[in-house]
């Protein structure tokens, strides 16, 4: 618990430097514009990262939206380390943001919540949003994500949730799961793709924080990839700009 707290806080202190390592890594991997979507994505300093694409009153429905469960003690409702490249990603894949929705939970990820198997604030929420959606844009593809404990967010969500609401989500893709292992339900395995590095303790269901935990930007061409390629035709790979993107598909 104690060791989780002082990463944390060395995490929110150093977050510019980890910010511009992101940025760098994506950019080699993915090419300048993504480093540049991602800069957008990050806003001023890239401290407090909001997303709250889905509670916009707009009146078209994207083709896709993302709801996403930051890791713990994160700031802003999408995190730092890993949603913010993921986003960049898929907007990259998709030509921009304009067909693309992403909505983080606004929940507390705080410690206690992770050592309780996570919030069950932040499931109700994003339960919650998921119900939203799919009542106001039945047709877009929905993809549920999340980042430590916001993996384990999005297990309890979906178990919160009747089997006709959860077999309308197109795709799951969690990164350092601490339920690494355990079928998300109600949606198909086929749908769901799980990051987990070897050596990630909190994949292994402990507290300790390690390097293999904390870089999963690295794996946002994978992430991307898949959840494009499975939330159906209209939406696949159809960027010029793709290139072979870092780690392979069996994560
Ligand atoms: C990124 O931009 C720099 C200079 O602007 C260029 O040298 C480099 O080749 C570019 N990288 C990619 C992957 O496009
Ligand atoms: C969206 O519309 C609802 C109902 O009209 C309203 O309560 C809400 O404040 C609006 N949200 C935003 C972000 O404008
Ligand atoms: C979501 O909607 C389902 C019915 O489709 C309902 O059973 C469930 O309680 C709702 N969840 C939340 C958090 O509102
Ligand atoms: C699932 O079924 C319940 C009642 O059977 C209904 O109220 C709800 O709207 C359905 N949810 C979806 C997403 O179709
Ligand atoms: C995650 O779970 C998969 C499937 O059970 C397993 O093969 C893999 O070794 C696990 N990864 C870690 C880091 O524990
Ligand atoms: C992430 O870091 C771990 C530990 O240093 C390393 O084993 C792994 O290869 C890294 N992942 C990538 C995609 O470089
Ligand atoms: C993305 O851009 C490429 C190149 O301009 C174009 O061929 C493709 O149709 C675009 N895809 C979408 C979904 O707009």
């Amino acid at each position: 618990m104690h060791r989780l707290l002082v990463l944390f806080h060395l995490i929110s202190f150093v977050s510019a430097g980890i910010l511009d390592d992101i940025g760098s890594s994506l950019g080699s991997l993915l090419g300048n514009n993504t480093a540049s979507v991602l800069g957008t994505f990050l806003g001023d300093h890239g401290t407090v990262i909001f997303q709250n694409g889905l509670l916009k009153n707009t009146t078209a429905c994207p083709a896709m939206s993302v709801i996403f469960a930051r890791g713990t003690a994160e700031p802003g409702n999408v995190g730092i380390l890993t949603g913010p490249p993921f986003f960049a990603a898929i907007a990259e894949y998709m030509n921009g943001t304009n067909q693309l929705a992403i909505q983080g939970v606004d929940y507390p990820a705080d410690v206690p919540g992770f050592l309780a198997g996570g919030s069950t604030q932040g499931a109700n929420t994003m339960a919650k949003l998921v119900n939203k959606t799919l009542a106001s844009c039945p047709n877009t593809q929905l993809l549920l994500s999340g980042y430590s404990q916001g993996a384990q967010v999005v297990h309890l969500a979906t178990a919160s949730l009747p089997s006709n609401t959860t077999s309308k989500i197109s795709s799951v893709v969690l990164f350092g799961d601490p339920k690494n292992g355990t079928a998300v339900s109600g949606v198909d395995a086929s749908k769901v793709m799980t990051f987990c590095n070897p050596g990630d303790d909190i994949c292994q269901g402990g507290d300790l924080i390690t390097l293999s935990h904390l870089n999963y930007s690295l794996d946002a061409g994978s992430a991307a990839m898949f959840a494009l390629g499975t939330s159906g035709a209209k939406l696949g790979i159809t960027s010029q700009r793709l290139r072979p993107a870092a780690g392979g598909l069996g994560g």
